[in-house]
């Protein structure tokens, strides 16, 4: 073996007894951590998408998007600015503000149970969770981005790298996943701890008082007829109907704006009584600042329209006392969760 031969056989050797490549972190070696809401057992199961488990990073990646103003045009709006926990996630304005000054016609709905949701917005024009948190972002009224410009700012920043690894086994950022993680967050954010919640408990020792009974009876009586569509423990069918509010509807169409078809016109999402001393103003237009007004509304303002839902029987209205509009307040009150609104697990990370 000639000299220059040896030394390549060296080599050789020398190569394949080289140990293999240092394992870089592997993104693969991340396993996040699962996650199962403990819900009290009245509520219904809330169905998750199974490619976007509830994980614990996931969860406070999507925490941080939801304050991340980043992901609004000119870095200056937040999920959270017109979504604010001390008004149950909505905004207390009457329309909201986007970043170019401008606001829509309606009023921002509450982040509350959005997890038993398929269909968002008050017309329901998003199909679930992950893609309702795809809108806001390019609205012009609202945060005014570019997916495409917002993930590459996302992705300049090595701390979300690390988060989006953590939560997806992945550093790659995407629209997917960021919308992902919005959307468990956003289903991690359920109103369990109100009045009601604690009376619904049999032997749990909390009762209505008289009014609040009063109130109760007459919501879920024929006459009052409210729990037909704020039905059961969310108080919401998640359904759309005309709750009398125009005869002309010349205004906002509601769902008829999704499905054109005339039958729906002035349908509108029936939103969560839950929490709804904290989010005023009220109706998909703001159009009532306080309670009194709505049950007003709902006692003498009902109008007659050829798609009033057939549930709203009392047409004109339920002509309620005002002694029976002050026990349904005092009903509706009830279901205030100020432990929603302190939960520190909803606060901005940062
Ligand atoms: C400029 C204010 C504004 C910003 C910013 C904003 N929203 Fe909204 N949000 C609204 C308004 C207004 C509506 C109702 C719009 C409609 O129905 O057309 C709404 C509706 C929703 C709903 C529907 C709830 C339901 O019951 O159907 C969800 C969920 C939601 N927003 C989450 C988000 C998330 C997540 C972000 C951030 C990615 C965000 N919003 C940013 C104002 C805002
Ligand atoms: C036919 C279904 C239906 C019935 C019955 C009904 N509602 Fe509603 N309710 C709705 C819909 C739909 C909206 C939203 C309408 C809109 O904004 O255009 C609404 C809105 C409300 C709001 C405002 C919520 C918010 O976040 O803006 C309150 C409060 C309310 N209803 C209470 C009641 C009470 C109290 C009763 C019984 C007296 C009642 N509702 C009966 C469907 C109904």
């Amino acid at each position: 073996m000639n000299k220059l031969a040896f030394i390549f056989l060296v080599v050789l050797v020398a190569w394949g007894c080289k140990d293999p490549e240092p394992a870089k972190p592997a993104e693969q070696e991340y396993q996040p951590t699962p996650v199962t809401l403990d819900l009290p057992y009245l509520f219904p199961k809330m169905v998750i998408p199974a490619d976007n488990p509830l994980t614990e990073e996931g969860i406070a990646l999507g925490r941080k998007l939801f304050y991340e103003p980043m992901l609004s045009g000119n870095g200056t709006q937040s999920c959270a600015d017109c979504h604010m926990q001390n008004s149950s996630f909505t905004d207390p304005a009457r329309f909201s503000i986007g970043i170019d000054g401008l606001s829509g016609k309606r009023n921002a709905m509450p982040v509350i149970n959005v997890g038993w949701m398929d269909k968002l917005f008050w017309d329901g024009r998003a199909n679930g969770v992950e893609d309702q948190a795809t809108f806001p972002v390019v609205d012009p009224l609202e945060m005014h981005a570019d997916w495409d410009q917002v993930v590459e700012k996302l992705k300049a920043i090595p701390s979300y790298q690390e988060l989006f690894r953590k939560a997806f086994k992945t550093s790659g950022i995407t629209k997917d996943r960021t919308v992902k993680a919005i959307a468990q967050f956003e289903r991690t954010m359920v109103s369990y701890n109100s009045k009601t919640d604690k009376v619904a408990v049999i032997g749990g020792g909390v009762f209505y008082s008289d009014l609040e009974q009063e109130g109760f009876d007459l919501f879920n009586s024929e006459r009052g007829d409210c729990f037909h569509c704020h039905s059961g423990i969310l108080f919401t069918d998640n359904l759309f109907h005309n709750n009398g509010l125009d005869e002309t509807h010349d205004g906002d169409k509601g769902l008829f704006r999704v499905t054109n078809n005339p039958a729906d016109i002035g349908k509108f999402k029936t939103p969560t009584l839950r929490n709804i001393e904290f989010t005023a103003p009220y109706m998909h237009d703001g159009r009532f600042a306080t309670l009194d007004e709505v049950l007003e509304f709902y006692a003498t303002g009902v109008k007659v329209s050829s798609t009033l839902d057939p549930l709203m029987g009392h047409q004109g209205g339920i002509d309620m006392t005002p002694h029976e509009r002050e026990a349904v307040k005092a009903y509706l009150l009830t279901l205030s969760d100020t432990t929603f609104l302190n939960n520190p697990d909803f606060f901005d990370p940062d």
